[in-house]
């Protein structure tokens, strides 16, 4: 047997990548009515970045990611999420600077985290993100919120949960967490050996723990909603009465705590409820991540995004049946026989496809009825048969293919004729 792809990864082949290419251009429109402006990063950065930003105590950083040396000696980590970079790259680039503020950018790329394979869960996945830098306006919170709503509703998945929380404020936070010490440390012998590590790298951690999830003290566990301060109370009330008069429902959930450690103020994700959708219901993630871009050497400022796999989105349009509106056909299919007009067909396409026409031929030397067959493939819109005989009129046959209308044309005429009927 030759070689086989990598496990957790996957090759998108025509016939699917069509849908790909949709579900990315509505991204992309959507961002532009939102007024988000692409920025692509690189593929790999610094190790170090990921370990700032993301968390040296999280899954992400101790588990999940591709890291390699290169030949200079330095460490380097194949990129696991797009908020670190964007950021790395706002602050390098100085994009604060910019007179127009806040700072609006959208990525879409590939993702790599080692995680183990399961449907929706892949090594490569790519991820469609926004990150919205320097306001800490809550409408923006809002703003990213129904962006990405927007994606998923405007593809037409009907069965949305968007979940809502709030990590607080620095202050809030460091209150929790030291509630959730005191919690959970008289016991914590009866928690697996990562909650053990987790109670004083990061305990809000252990509320995110799959093994423990059942352990009684997890249902009486310490809420961020107890320990808000005043400051962060009010932004949270600003952010959901927002979202209210936008029209968009949402739930609150108090104890969703974000996989990765820069989170502040906001945190939501949005979920599937399709039936038949799997093990894995969250389609997207994100939150607010004031003071990341410090952490990382640039200015204090404030942040916010989210992120979605393209691979779990399709899902949920496959789980709930919705079909997308994609177009697929060439405008003519050329089939020639004999050897003088098999001769001049290319010159012929050539002219088709220059004048903006999606056109093909037979490259394969098949019989007429092969080509027939081959032209009903590609369900083109018009078949345009040169036989010697038409070549020596200068003619061309040109057949309608949804009214059967057969028509002869000149053949110096034809573009025109086609682009006249499309
Ligand atoms: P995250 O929750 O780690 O957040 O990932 C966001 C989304 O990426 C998930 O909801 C899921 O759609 C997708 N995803 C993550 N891992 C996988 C995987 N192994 N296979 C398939 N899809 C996956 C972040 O990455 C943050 N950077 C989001 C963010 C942006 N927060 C602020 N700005």
């Amino acid at each position: 047997m030759g070689y086989q792809i990598p496990r957790g990864t996957q090759d998108i082949l025509p016939g699917t990548v069509e849908k790909w290419q949709y579900v990315e251009n509505k991204a992309r429109e959507i961002c532009s009515r939102y007024n988000y402006k692409e920025i692509r990063t690189p593929i790999f950065e610094h190790t170090e970045l990921f370990l700032r930003s993301v968390g040296d105590t999280t899954d992400i950083v101790q588990k999940e990611m591709y890291t390699f040396t290169d030949r200079g000696e330095r460490s380097l980590t194949l990129r696991p999420e797009g908020t670190a970079s964007a950021v790395r790259s706002y602050v390098e680039n100085k994009l604060f600077g910019l007179p127009h503020q806040p700072t609006k950018l959208y990525y879409i790329g590939p993702m790599f985290r080692y995680e183990r394979p399961q449907a929706g869960r892949y090594r490569q996945f790519v991820q469609f993100g926004i990150e919205a830098m320097g306001s800490d306006d809550p409408s923006i919170d809002a703003e990213v919120m129904a962006l990405a709503m927007d994606v998923y509703k405007e593809l037409g998945l009907k069965r949305l949960r968007l979940v809502l929380n709030t990590l607080g404020d620095k202050e809030s936070r460091k209150a929790h967490r030291d509630a959730l010490v005191a919690h959970f440390e008289p016991r914590i012998g009866e928690f697996c050996h990562d909650c053990q590590n987790r109670l004083q790298t990061n305990p809000l951690r252990i509320l995110d723990c799959k093994k423990d999830r059942d352990h009684e003290l997890m249902k009486t566990a310490p809420s961020i909603h107890d320990y808000l301060n005043e400051e962060s109370r009010n932004y949270f009330e600003t952010v959901k009465s927002t979202l209210t008069a936008m029209g968009i429902d949402f739930v609150i959930d108090p104890t969703l705590v974000r996989g990765l450690d820069y989170y502040n103020h906001t945190a939501f994700e949005i979920m599937s409820d399709a039936e038949g959708f799997g093990a894995i219901t969250t389609l997207s993630g994100g939150g607010r991540y004031n003071g990341l871009a410090e952490e990382i050497g640039g200015p204090a400022t404030p942040g916010i995004g989210f992120a979605m796999s393209l691979e779990r989105l399709l899902l949920a349009l496959d789980a709930e049946g919705v079909t997308l509106p994609i177009e697929d056909s060439l405008d003519c299919y050329l089939v020639a026989m004999g050897e003088s007009a098999k001769e001049k067909a290319p010159s012929i396409l050539y002219q088709l496809r220059k004048a903006g026409l999606k056109a093909d031929k037979d490259y394969m030397d098949k019989k007429m009825k092969a080509q027939f067959k081959a032209a009903d493939r590609t369900n083109a819109k018009f078949v345009a048969v040169l036989g010697d005989d038409e070549l020596a009129n200068g003619v061309i046959s040109v057949k309608e293919m949804e009214s059967g209308n057969q028509t002869e044309v000149e053949l110096e005429e034809v573009t025109q004729y086609i682009l006249k009927q499309i």
